[in-house]
């Protein structure tokens, strides 16, 4: 199974700190955000993980690389406890860096993992969006289970309170069927068509790049909108919503950070 986390962006809803340090990259107590998604995919089977970034971002390659002169130092002082946290990123699924020419958005992040694909299903996860479930299947195994029972591409979601449906793709679901997305409204200001929001997490087909390569003027705050990739699979192929088991966290708003940091720190 493939993966791709998409951390292009700027990170503009968390300025200032985002002017040097990738949001991906702040911490949730000692671990930097991007850590616990590779972790959770990893621990759900997943072998290759392609991550996307820019090229200010490349602080997030050198954290996933080894260190060689900071192990060589804990292994002369006999730190061993301290080797387990610099090497555990080793243990992880082969993780892949691919670059975003230019910042772009969304969907041309995503179609920068069109080579990686290939012709394969792929988990996508945002790079911002931080799951728990402490009772059950990590979010990235229920994506892989659920889709091994239907095999329909899939998004996961939420319900959340309507002050904060502005800031998501909100779902429109089908009438004939409880998980059957008609549409996705991107962050709609009136008119919500329900209150479950996507979180960031999709289970496609490479046949999404075959849609990306259509979508080239649907646009929203000038870039393309991936959302309606997802719709034109909504309505070909099927695209079900499947509500997350556990909680999740909106790193990239400040609010949702504190929020994950406290629930990290615990
Ligand atoms: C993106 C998607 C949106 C989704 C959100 C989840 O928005 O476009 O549909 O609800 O991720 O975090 P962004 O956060 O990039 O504005």
């Amino acid at each position: 199974m493939k993966a791709v986390i998409v951390a292009a962006g700027y990170g503009t809803r968390f300025l200032p700190i985002t002017k040097s340090l990738p949001k991906e990259m702040m911490p949730l107590y000692d671990t930097p955000i991007l850590e616990y998604i590779v972790k959770e995919l990893s621990d759900a089977g997943v072998e290759e993980i392609l991550i996307v970034i820019s090229k200010c971002k490349k602080m997030i390659k050198q954290y996933f690389t080894r260190n060689i002169h900071l192990e060589k130092f804990l292994i002369e002082r006999n730190k061993m406890d301290l080797m387990e946290q610099v090497t555990k990123q080793q243990n992880y699924a082969k993780i892949s860096f691919a670059y975003q020419k230019k910042i772009a958005g969304f969907q041309d992040a995503i179609n920068c993992a069109k080579k990686f694909v290939g012709k394969d299903n792929f988990i996508l996860c945002t790079g911002d969006d931080v799951f728990v479930n402490e009772n059950g299947d990590n979010c990235a195994l229920q994506m892989i289970k659920e889709y091994n029972k239907t095999k329909t591409p899939l998004i996961i979601t939420k319900t959340v309170d309507e002050s904060e449906l502005d800031k998501y793709g909100v779902i429109k679901y089908a009438k004939n069927g409880e998980n059957n997305i008609e549409s996705i409204v991107e962050k709609p200001k009136t008119d919500f068509p329900s209150n479950d929001i996507v979180v960031g997490r999709y289970f496609l087909p490479a046949k999404i790049f075959e849609y990306i390569k259509q979508n080239n003027t649907a646009r929203i705050n000038g870039e393309l909108n991936f959302t309606e990739c997802l719709n034109m699979l909504a309505k070909n192929e099927g695209l079900n919503a499947v509500r997350l088991q556990g909680t999740s966290f909106d790193t990239g708003d400040k609010k949702g950070y504190a929020k994950a940091f406290a629930y990290f720190t615990k």
